[in-house]
C-alpha cells in the first residue's frame, strides 16, 4: 500500500514526550522518533493481539529468533545461532548493561564524542570515567582519527562502546575503519560493544557492516546491539536485543541480567516479528520520503540559512548543525527554542566537540519541517 508521510497527525496527547515537554506553540524535532504512522502489518498484528483481550507473560518466541537469524543472513551473510540473540527492553538498557557486567566503578569507558548523550552520561552516572578521544570534523563530515583514539586507551579502559551508524554525525563506517578501530581494541584488549540501531536508516550509496562480520576474532570480543525500534518507529514497544557470540561473555551478561532485566513484552514482541516479516515495503516508503527531506534540508539550509553548516548525512533522520558562524549570542538550542519557538536538541549534551550545534530530527511531514527552518530563519535574520 501507499503510505503518505506528507499527512501531518496530531501527536499532542497522544503519550508522546517528544511533544509533551515544551509549550504547545514549540515544534519540537528533537526525540529521535518519527512522526509518521506505523507499516500496516504490524498496526493489524497489533490488533490481532489486542482482540485477545489475555496480556499473559510472554517469551520472544523461536519464531522471532528465526526471523532475525533469516535477516542478519540475508542482510550481513552473518550466521548466528538461537542461543546468541539475547532480548532486552531497549539498546540503552544493552549499553548499561554492557559496562555494568564487564566494566568496575573507576575503570575507563571509551567513547568517541560527539555521541548520544547516554553514551557520555550514563557510564559517569554510574561511577566509570570517560575515555574519550573525539571524532574529528573534516569539511562536511568527521573521521576517526586513528592516533589519536589509541592513544586515548589506557590500562584504566576497559571497553568500547561504539556508534555505528553514527548518531549524530550520521556517519556509517567503512570496512577499513572498522578493521583498524577492531585491530586496535583486539590489540589491548578493550572488549566492544557495538549500537547498531540505525544500521537499516542508510541513504542510498552506503552500506552498513556490523563490525562483528570481520572474522571471529573480532565476533568473540563484541557485543552488538539491534532493534526493530528505530527502523520501523516502534521505540514506544521496547523491543531490542543483543548478538553475543562468545558464550563466556554471554554468561556473564544473563548472569548480571538475571532478575533485573525484563525481557520484551508482549506488544514489542509481536510488532517486531510482524516488523521484520512484512515491514519492508513501508521501510522502503520512509526510507525514500527521508531521503527527500534529507535533500530539502540541505538545500533550505545553503539558501536561506547559509551561515548553519549541516553535516553530510550518510544515515539516519538527525542532522547535526553546526552553529558556531551564526553569531547566535550563547547556545544556538536555548536560542531557537526562545527565539524560534522550535525544540532541538543541545550539541553539548553529545559531549566534546557539541558546543555551538544542534541536532534536528527531519523525520516528520515536509510541512512541520518547512515551518520549523522558515520559524528558525526568521528567528536569525532578526540578529
Ligand atoms: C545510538 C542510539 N542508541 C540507542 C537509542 C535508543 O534505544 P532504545 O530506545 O532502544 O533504548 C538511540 C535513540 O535515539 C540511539 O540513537
Amino acid at each position: 500500500m501507499k503510505y503518505d508521510f506528507d499527512r501531518v497527525i496530531e501527536r499532542r496527547g497522544a503519550d508522546s514526550y517528544k511533544w509533551k515537554d515544551y509549550g504547545d506553540d514549540v515544534l519540537p524535532l528533537w526525540v529521535a522518533d518519527m512522526d509518521f504512522v506505523s507499516a500496516e502489518p504490524i498496526i493489524q498484528a497489533l490488533h490481532q493481539r489486542i482482540d485477545h483481550r489475555i496480556f499473559g507473560y510472554t517469551r520472544p518466541t523461536l519464531e522471532l529468533r528465526a526471523v532475525i537469524q533469516e535477516r542478519l543472513k540475508k542482510v550481513y551473510q552473518w550466521e548466528v545461532s538461537e542461543e546468541e540473540i539475547v532480548f532486552l527492553p531497549g539498546v540503552v538498557t544493552g549499553l548499561n548493561v554492557f559496562y555494568h557486567a564487564f566494566s568496575n566503578p573507576g575503570d575507563g569507558v571509551l567513547v568517541q564524542p560527539p555521541v548520544y548523550f547516554h553514551f557520555v552520561r550514563d557510564p559517569v552516572t554510574h561511577g566509570r570515567v570517560l575515555d574519550d578521544p573525539p571524532l574529528v570534523q573534516k569539511e562536511d563530515t568527521y573521521e576517526i582519527d586513528f592516533a589519536v583514539f589509541e592513544k586515548a586507551i589506557r590500562d584504566r579502559t576497559k571497553v568500547f562502546i561504539f556508534c555505528n551508524p553514527h548518531n549524530p554525525v550520521a556517519r556509517v563506517f567503512t570496512p577499513k575503519e572498522l578493521e583498524k578501530v577492531a585491530e586496535i581494541c583486539l590489540r589491548h584488549g578493550v572488549l566492544i560493544c557495538s549500537d547498531e540501531i540505525h544500521c537499516d536508516l542508510l541513504y542510498p550509496g552506503y552500506q552498513h557492516v556490523p563490525i562483528a562480520t570481520l572474522g571471529p576474532e573480532v565476533a568473540n570480543q563484541t557485543i552488538t546491539l539491534m532493534a526493530p525500534s528505530k527502523t520501523y518507529n516502534l521505540p514506544g514497544l521496547h523491543c531490542a536485543f543483543a548478538i553475543i557470540q562468545n558464550s563466556k561473555l554471554r554468561r556473564t551478561w544473563q548472569t548480571f541480567s538475571s532478575g533485573l532485566i525484563p525481557s520484551v513484552n508482549i506488544m514489542g514482541h509481536v510488532a517486531a516479528l510482524a516488523a521484520f516479516r512484512s515491514g519492508q515495503d513501508w521501510l522502503g516508503q520512509v526510507l525514500h520520503y527521508l531521503e527527500g527531506n534529507r535533500n530539502y534540508l540541505a538545500q533550505y539550509i545553503k539558501e536561506k540559512l547559509p551561515t548553519i553548516r549541516m553535516t553530510k548525512m550518510e544515515a539516519t533522520y538527525l542532522a547535526w548543525l553546526d552553529c558556531r558562524e551564526t553569531g547566535i549570542p550563547g547556545n544556538p538550542f536555548n536560542f531557537f527554542l526562545k527565539e524560534a519557538k522550535v525544540a532541538l536538541n543541545d550539541g553539548v549534551t553529545f559531549g566534546r566537540g557539541g558546543k555551538g550545534f544542534v541536532r534536528l530530527n527531519f523525520a516528520c511531514p515536509r510541512k512541520t519541517l518547512t515551518e520549523a527552518l522558515d520559524r528558525m530563519s526568521y528567528a536569525l535574520e532578526k540578529l
